[in-house]
């Protein structure tokens, strides 16, 4: 069977982008800005993604334009003979599944917060009704449960059709609409009355508030932060490399994809801090904030009703994306692994991500008792470490070493690939620092992530 290719290069760059741009750009990033104080935090997660996400990025392209499949086989047919790289493919998967996980899930949320905001639902509401608007949500296993089979359903739906026509079609439609309707509310957000605090809590770095966080749990968190925006690790952006020609050289591709995923970031926070400054409420009160503290800006804005739904709409189109995004690679696992069609492989795996979605929908009433880290806690947490803490910086770790050492696949090859094709290419002096520096850096905020998490 011929395997499918993408029809042009903008598809490859918007669909890898709509990997990458997901509820880690427009939840994850505004969330995490605001607990560990704003500005401060923002360049050195930028510096992040120049310094450790961009170079891996490279590699997870050329690996997978290299061997043209998925992680399910590409370790096997790039590693040196007898060498156990391709174990690692079991971890590839497992952190997409795991993804899918808890992602599908917020996924319902937002598709029904996006419908609760145009019919209007929240108007007149006080701040705590709107917070007991969310719990009573978490307390109604099986409308979490509807919703969260539409969007697998919708997004599977999708990938059925096919890589071209669904996958790239579609993604390129949300992409454009997702970009243009950001910059509309944030040119909204930033005329509010008032924002200027907002913008100055955001844009005007204050070391003093990262310090109170302790600087290396913040530089922890930037880093984890910068993985996850931009899918590395997992082989969730290599199998996009399998789907492309020789044409361009791929360290260009890769930059114009963060520059992509960075824009819709910073966009987003321009959206909430000052927003959230200009209706006086505080931006730190974690993954609550677009469900509760959200909702109570709009409620007091003029124009709310469409203003909200514009932003959920936004919310659900990011979300998407990256849902098919990652349905596709699962899919191509399963063709890889046992030759099936694409049909077989999205009927098996539809049942399957419902099913194993159910945990994290039932962790907030059935299984509430189940605490993973604590009071407060629920099974997405729980989720969310092994992928964000875990899997990521690991698979990462994994992928530098076997694109630089000559014991994975090696420095040459890897160069090679990177390199072929037009455009800016890979610079031969960075050897050094990807061989030695990034992965040291990578173990010791891997082990950082950790003391932080339980010692203190
Ligand atoms: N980058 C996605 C987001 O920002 C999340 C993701 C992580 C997707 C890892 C695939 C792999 O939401």
């Amino acid at each position: 069977m011929k395997r499918e290719k993408f029809g042009s290069r903008l598809g490859f760059i918007l669909i890898s982008a709509g990997c990458a741009i997901g509820l880690g750009n427009v939840w994850r990033f505004p969330y995490i800005t605001g607990q560990y104080g704003g500005a401060a935090f923002v360049l050195i997660y930028l510096c992040c993604l120049v310094l450790l996400g961009l170079p891996i990025m490279i590699m997870e392209f050329s690996v997978g334009r290299a061997a043209g499949c998925s992680i399910a086989l590409a370790f096997d047919r790039l590693e040196p003979l007898g060498t156990k790289w391709h174990w690692y493919k079991w971890f590839g998967i497992a952190g997409n599944y795991l993804l899918m996980m808890f992602y599908t899930t917020i996924g319902g949320w937002l598709l029904i917060y996006l419908f609760k905001m145009a019919a209007g639902s929240f108007e007149g509401m006080d701040t705590t009704q709107i917070q007991e608007e969310f719990s009573d949500l978490m307390g109604r296993p099986v409308l979490m449960t509807v919703f969260m089979v539409i969007v697998v359903v919708m997004c599977f739906g999708i990938v059925s059709l096919g890589l071209q026509k669904g996958v790239e079609g579609i993604t390129k439609i949300m992409m454009v609409l997702l970009l243009a309707l950001l910059i509309i509310l944030a040119v909204r957000a930033v005329t509010l009355p008032g924002a200027g605090a907002g913008l100055e809590f955001y844009l005007l770095p204050d070391f003093g508030k990262m310090k109170e966080a302790g600087v290396m749990e913040v530089v922890s968190a930037a880093m984890g932060q910068s993985f996850f925006t931009l899918s590395l690790g997992i082989g969730a952006m290599a199998i996009f490399g399998s789907y492309i020609d020789k044409k361009r050289a791929l360290p260009g591709e890769a930059v114009c994809i963060t520059i992509l995923d960075t824009s819709v970031a910073l966009l987003s926070g321009l959206i909430i801090f000052p927003a959230s400054f200009a209706f006086g409420v505080n931006p730190d009160s974690g993954p609550n904030l677009i469900f509760i503290t959200l909702p109570n800006i709009f409620n007091s804005m003029a124009g709310g009703r469409l203003w909200g739904a514009i932003f959920f709409l936004c919310m659900f189109f990011a979300a998407a994306s990256t849902i098919i995004a990652v349905f596709e690679n699962i899919i191509a696992f399963a063709m890889d692994l046992t030759g099936c069609s694409r049909r077989k492989a999205v009927v098996t795996n539809l049942i399957a991500i419902i099913l194993l979605s159910m945990p994290c929908v039932l962790g907030y009433n059935v299984l509430s008792g189940f605490a993973p880290f604590g009071e407060g806690t629920a099974i997405l947490d729980l989720e969310d470490f092994l992928v964000s803490n875990n899997l990521l910086p690991l698979g990462s770790l994994v992928y530098v070493l076997f694109c630089t050492t000559r014991y994975g696949w090696g420095w040459k090859n890897f160069l090679k690939e990177a390199n072929t094709g037009e455009g800016p290419k890979f610079p031969k002096w960075v050897r050094r620092y990807v061989t030695i520096v990034v992965p040291l850096i990578v173990l010791f905020l891997f082990i950082q992530g950790y003391w932080s998490k339980f010692a203190s």
